[in-house]
């Protein structure tokens, strides 16, 4: 019988020490990043709450009048907090105040949004929204406060923990993002029907694949080569993407495929989608920097 006794064991025995001793410590944000990040997010999310207001308006019964003034009272603060964060000086007091403000009211909203999700499941509320939507919509407003509460707090994660965060998160919305498509175009447009029923399959692998290296590599040592790999091909992926709801944009408007899109919402998709591939675009910078900063001399 072999006797095994941990507690005679070498305490150096690397093989034992818990491999979140291992990851990356925490960053500090500087002040200019702070300033920065901060500006750029309030003014691309809010007016994206902003539109989120209009779109859950457009989508309920006319019979909802109550729910209707509400997502009205909505998009009314949000073009107001919008407004604000266009002409908020590059100052650190202004901006944390600015990001304090919009997450007490992106958290109203998102409560809203999750009440509402509730009672469209149990059919206490009829209308157009897709519940999938709904929560699709309700996790955008809770990454925007946990980006802005970040930014707060001054904490800049370690970048393979980033990078891991942030491809999860948005490689969900992208494949969401392609089978709306799929389900709000005429059933007649057979070939754009499939394209973005497929992006919306390979989307769902990459975001496997990106939840598989969170399971292997969150908190763990730095191994950039799996990382920089991950952030490359949601790039390839997004481009592609962007692209063909550019397309699908500009057939729209020009009035030359049959859907049930609003125009405003196939430019809102096209938006998130620039937006995530400049988050790649700065976690690859941040990525690059750190290799060659590690790199022996
Ligand atoms: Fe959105
Ligand atoms: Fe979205």
């Amino acid at each position: 019988m072999v006797n095994q006794d941990f507690s005679s064991m070498d305490k150096s025995d690397q093989m034992l020490i818990p491999p979140e001793t291992f990851a990356a410590p925490k960053e500090s944000l500087t002040e200019q990043l702070f300033i920065e990040r901060s500006l750029t997010e309030n003014r691309f999310w809010l007016r994206i709450m902003k539109e989120h207001a209009y779109f859950l308006g457009e989508g309920f019964s006319r019979r909802d009048k109550q729910l209707i003034q509400q997502t009205d009272r909505f998009y009314h603060f949000f073009e107001q907090q919008e407004k604000r964060a266009h002409q908020t000086p590059n100052d650190v007091t202004a901006v944390r105040k600015l990001n304090e403000d919009t997450i007490q009211l992106v958290y109203g909203f998102r409560n809203f949004k999750r009440n509402l999700l509730i009672m469209i499941v149990n059919c206490q509320v009829a209308g157009f929204n897709f519940p999938l939507l709904v929560d699709h919509i309700a996790r955008e407003a809770e990454y925007f406060m946990r980006t802005l509460k970040k930014f707060n707090d001054g904490i800049l994660e370690p970048i393979q923990d980033s990078i891991i965060k942030e491809n999860v998160f948005w490689l969900k919305i992208m494949m969401e993002h392609s089978r709306f498509i799929a389900s709000l175009l005429d059933q007649s447009e057979r070939n754009l029907v499939h394209t973005a029923s497929k992006f919306g399959d390979d989307f769902e692998v990459l975001l496997n694949q990106a939840r598989d290296v969170e399971s292997m590599l969150l908190k763990r040592k730095p191994t950039y080569p799996i990382i920089g790999k991950l952030n490359q091909d949601s790039e390839n992926a997004t481009v592609e993407l962007r692209n063909f709801k550019q397309v699908g944009l500009d057939l729209i408007k020009s009035c030359q495929i049959r859907n049930v899109i609003d125009p405003l919402l196939a430019d809102h998709v096209v938006r998130e989608a620039n937006h995530f591939l400049s988050m790649i675009h700065a976690l690859d910078k941040r990525l690059q920097e750190k290799k060659s900063a590690e790199q022996p001399k």
